[in-house]
């Protein structure tokens, strides 16, 4: 089986690209190299392309023939919040008419199973414990509303072309699975105190004042290795018979703050870290936590390693 994988030389598409190497399937690549690394899929062969192009369609189902690919996980997106704020028509059209264009060239290659990487970030500030899929979306920034649009485009067509699919609403992901895949772009939690740690510098805490049990903002941190294998039993689900399309949070379940993870990376680095309260982020909300429910029902999946394996996997990945 060949599966094509969008975003493969990205930091959580690389990791997908290469357990399904494990599993024996055979992945085709697909990044424009905008903010991938090319040493994290020298395994795979690569079409390089920008899937927002206007002869994307044409370049993948050129490719889709040559490789025979039964099925696409898509991971390619823009996903800097800030910068979206900046340049939202930028971040429909790579998004959205990215997704379009996929679709379109699925449709007319007869290819017919798809992952698509939502985010949490499609909830916007839900003001709950946990966050169940049956929830209303009202994304704060127009990174998360191409989320949701890309979700509706997704479901739109697996009603109108009985497209399998199934998108994932990845919460707060960190960690690694292998060193030389670990996440550079600095703009997570865990890869930004990392970065603090080894200029010297406190970690920055933006605002201890919510309402939290330590007052700092509280989220549901998986392991990419843990959300690699949703992928897997994605894929897997998409091949039975009787499978509607299907929006599944992947989280843990438990929220950590940013002094658990402060704690925890001290653990791991084996010296504290020390903090420094900033002021509050505008739209970050106090707690975002999933409820994995729904996809432990559907996909028998569960996130099987804690904060602290995500913490550990990073140290020696920097070193
Ligand atoms: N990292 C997280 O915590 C997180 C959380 C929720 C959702 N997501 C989603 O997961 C996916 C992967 O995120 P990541 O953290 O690995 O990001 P990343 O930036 O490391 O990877 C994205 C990859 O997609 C490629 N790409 C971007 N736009 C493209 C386009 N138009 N055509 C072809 N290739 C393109 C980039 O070159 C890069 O290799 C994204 O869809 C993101 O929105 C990530």
């Amino acid at each position: 089986m060949t599966v094509a994988v969008t975003g493969a030389a990205g930091y959580i598409g690389s990791h997908v690209a290469h357990l399904l190497a494990e599993t024996g399937v055979h992945v085709l690549a697909v990044d424009d190299m905008s903010s991938g690394v090319g040493s994290r899929i020298d395994a795979f062969p690569l079409v390089e392309l920008d899937l927002a192009r206007d002869e994307a369609p044409g370049v993948l189902r050129a490719a889709f023939a040559q490789h025979q690919v039964q099925a696409v996980v898509h991971l390619a997106a823009r996903k800097a919040v800030g910068e979206s704020v900046e340049q939202p028509t930028r971040y429909y059209h790579q998004n959205v008419a990215g997704l379009a264009n996929l679709l379109t060239a699925m449709q007319s290659s007869g290819v017919d199973r798809l992952v698509f990487s939502s985010s949490a970030a499609a909830y916007g500030m839900p003001d709950v414990d946990v966050v169940d899929e049956a929830m209303a979306c009202a994304p704060i920034n127009p990174y998360g509303e191409t989320k949701l649009v890309g979700e509706w485009l997704v479901r739109a067509a697996a009603r109108a072309t009985g497209l399998r699919a199934v998108s994932l609403r990845y919460f707060n992901v960190a960690g690694t699975g292998r060193p030389e895949l670990a996440d550079t772009s600095v703009a997570n939690l865990v890869p930004i105190l990392l970065a603090r740690v080894a200029e010297g510098l406190p970690a920055a805490v933006f605002g201890d004042d919510y309402p939290t049990p330590d007052g700092t903002c509280v989220r549901d941190y998986v392991h990419v290795a843990d959300l690699a294998d949703a992928h897997v039993a994605a894929l897997g689900y998409l091949e039975q018979d009787d499978r509607p399309y299907d929006v599944l949070n992947v989280g843990t379940g438990h929220g950590a703050s940013v002094l658990d993870v402060v704690a925890s990376l001290s653990r791991a680095l084996g010296h504290p870290v020390p903090t420094v309260v900033e002021p509050r982020r505008a739209g970050d909300p106090p707690r975002l936590v999933a409820s994995v429910e729904r996809i432990s029902e559907v996909l028998g999946w569960r996130a099987a390693r804690d904060l602290d394996d995500i913490c550990a996997s990073v140290v020696p990945a920097r070193a």
